[in-house]
């Protein structure tokens, strides 16, 4: 352990090291403690060998690692030799995860029982609906008429398949009845930790650079989540604006790595974790 150093808990999210120079800053991502746990949120890669070598190697260096799938896990490019799609696919990262000892939305929720603890983690899995939509726009079809319209269309169109349910959007449904089922059934005596690669709440939207995009960004049936499961901080990605906020009191914290065309114009060295816990005012 470093000198001064207890143990910790830490964040990263949109690892994405289809590129080079992000697979070499996940190769220097060292703990500062061997007790310090690592939250990973989403957006590793696209390729299901890459998100294994990822995890292998963070399992290795920290006495636990949290995952919760993003978009791009789920996409199935044909660059990768494994076909699966949608749940299928899914399925198949929570099984390299569970070989790893790596923690799923499918897996009881850790207990981080270090400083500022104890408090559950909850890695959730709910996708988005495309309700994140501009003023005016009354439905989904209208929402992405506009999208295409102006050519702000993520990717997910094309590479996230659903598969065996009929859309994103009813995927999304069976997930959010499934995770308010594992989150009703936690120790309400706890505070969580909710983690998720999309935000739960619309806020964080609010400055992105082609306001469109927010329709691939959550869904606002998570909008309470965390005033109703008792968080004391929600963890995010996808977005690749790292900052903090706060909604209700509860710190919001946008953990992203992003591609490095966005961590080469931000200030300091790329890859830093994001601390989760102690909060700066419980050291
Ligand atoms: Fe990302
Ligand atoms: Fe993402």
């Amino acid at each position: 352990m470093a000198e001064g150093t207890g143990p910790r808990l830490l964040a990263i999210s949109d690892l994405h090291v289809a590129y080079e120079a992000n697979r070499a800053i996940v190769e220097g991502l060292r703990p500062g403690s061997e007790e310090d746990w690592l939250i990973v949120a989403g957006d590793v890669g696209e390729i299901l060998a890459d998100v294994e070598w990822v995890l292998r190697l963070l399992s290795e260096r920290f006495a636990k690692v949290i995952w919760t799938p993003g978009n791009h896990e789920l996409w199935t490019p044909q660059s990768d030799p494994v076909t699966l799609r949608g749940e299928h696919r899914y399925r198949r990262l929570v099984e390299i995860c569970r070989a790893l000892g790596v923690a799923t939305p499918e897996d009881p929720y850790p207990v981080w029982r270090g400083p500022g603890g104890p408090v559950t983690i909850a890695p959730l899995f709910v996708l988005y609906d495309y309700s994140f939509r501009l003023p005016g726009q009354l439905t989904k079809k209208e929402a992405l008429a506009r999208a295409y319209e102006t050519g702000v269309v993520c990717t997910d169109e094309f590479h996230l398949h659903p598969d065996p349910h009929p859309s994103r959007e009813e995927w999304c449904d069976v997930r959010i009845a499934e995770t308010e089922r594992l989150l009703a059934a936690r120790d309400a005596s706890l505070p969580t930790i909710l983690v998720s690669h999309w935000p739960l709440v619309r806020e964080p939207t609010a400055v992105l650079r082609y306001p469109e995009f927010a329709l691939w960004c959550g869904t606002e049936r998570t909008a309470d989540w965390h005033r109703r499961y008792n968080a004391v901080t929600a963890v995010y990605g996808h977005l690749h604006i790292p900052r903090t906020t706060w909604y209700d009191g509860v710190r919001f914290e946008e953990v992203s790595l992003g591609y490095p065309r966005e961590w080469e114009r931000r200030q300091g060295p790329p890859g830093r974790f994001r601390q989760i816990l102690p909060a700066e005012d419980d050291r």
